[in-house]
């Protein structure tokens, strides 16, 4: 695997897998990568010939200097990680090669709807922070296609509405939640869970479980079901975000009438702020 970082040298080596007829395949990261980044490598590298990734955390998404001070930095475990999966090139640039003219002058995207509600509302400004560094990266490196992780499933319905209304001609790969054996999705925030709130942490999962049993067994009282799901939470320990149930096509609140749905939750257990969700196809 190739370690490259600048913009240049990404455009060169991706011109030269190209000349080989290679299909690109793109997963963009900020590092800290675990097992559920590596099923996104591993997807990469079973549909395409070239797999570029990229790490960078990228400071406009954060809308809490703390939050980006704290965001661990692991580039030496994750460079060896990406290598052992086959990962071909890792684009690991600067903040002045991504911003060049800082970061205030920046033009950005905002996608609207889409991003509004759920993390849109307790993080102001991130997804138009997100969807700009994801369409700075997707020009650097103009893939066949992108990889994302459906645990951030807002992040991926923000991506897809971007790629389609500005008609980017690749495609984008949603990759199933991986879990840890207790049901806990796995993030880079759980670097901050100590062991006992690593256990505690588990009961998103379950109480997303529930809901979705009790949808699948035809109860239609979604805010009452993700009320009592709030209630349990801030019993355990948690401060509790949203527990929304959503249509999962367009992220607009469920409607009786709809078949594809997504319960989503969000909240905050020490010093993590924890995010998860369960599709519940009805049809
Ligand atoms: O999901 C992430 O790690 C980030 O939001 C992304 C997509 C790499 C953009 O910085």
């Amino acid at each position: 695997m190739k370690v490259v970082e600048s913009i240049r040298e990404l455009q060169d080596q991706i011109k030269h897998a190209r000349s080989l007829g290679k299909k690109v395949g793109f997963v963009p990261t900020m590092g800290s990568l675990h097992e559920g980044h590596m099923m996104l490598i591993d997807k990469a590298v079973e549909d395409c010939d070239f797999v570029v990734s990229s790490i960078f955390i990228n400071p406009l998404q954060f809308n809490d200097i703390d939050d980006l001070g704290r965001y661990p930095r692991t580039f030496d475990a994750d460079s060896k990680l990406l290598k052992a999966r086959n990962c071909d090139l890792l684009f690991f640039p600067s903040i002045d090669e991504m911003y060049p003219h800082g970061q205030d002058a920046q033009t950005t995207v905002s996608v609207p709807v889409v991003s509004e509600g759920l993390c849109g509302d307790s993080r102001p400004g991130h997804f138009d922070g997100m969807a700009t560094v994801v369409m700075k990266l997707f020009h650097m490196v103009a893939p066949d296609a992108s990889f994302f992780g459906e645990k951030d499933f807002q992040q991926l319905a923000v991506i897809r509405k971007m790629v389609g209304d500005l008609n980017l001609p690749f495609d984008v790969i949603g990759v199933d939640t991986c879990r840890e054996e207790s049901g806990l999705a796995m993030s880079s925030r759980n670097h901050h869970l100590s062991a006992e709130e690593k256990a505690t942490a588990s009961n998103i999962y379950r109480i997303l479980s529930e809901i979705s049993a009790a949808i699948q067994d035809g109860a239609k009282n979604y805010l009452e079901l993700c009320e009592k799901g709030n209630v349990e939470l801030a019993g355990l320990g948690f401060e509790p975000d949203y527990l929304e149930v959503r249509n999962a096509d367009t992220l607009a609140p469920a409607a009786e009438s709809d078949q594809n749905l997504v319960v989503l939750a969000a909240a905050i257990l020490g010093k993590a702020r924890l995010i998860d969700n369960l599709r519940i196809k009805l049809a």
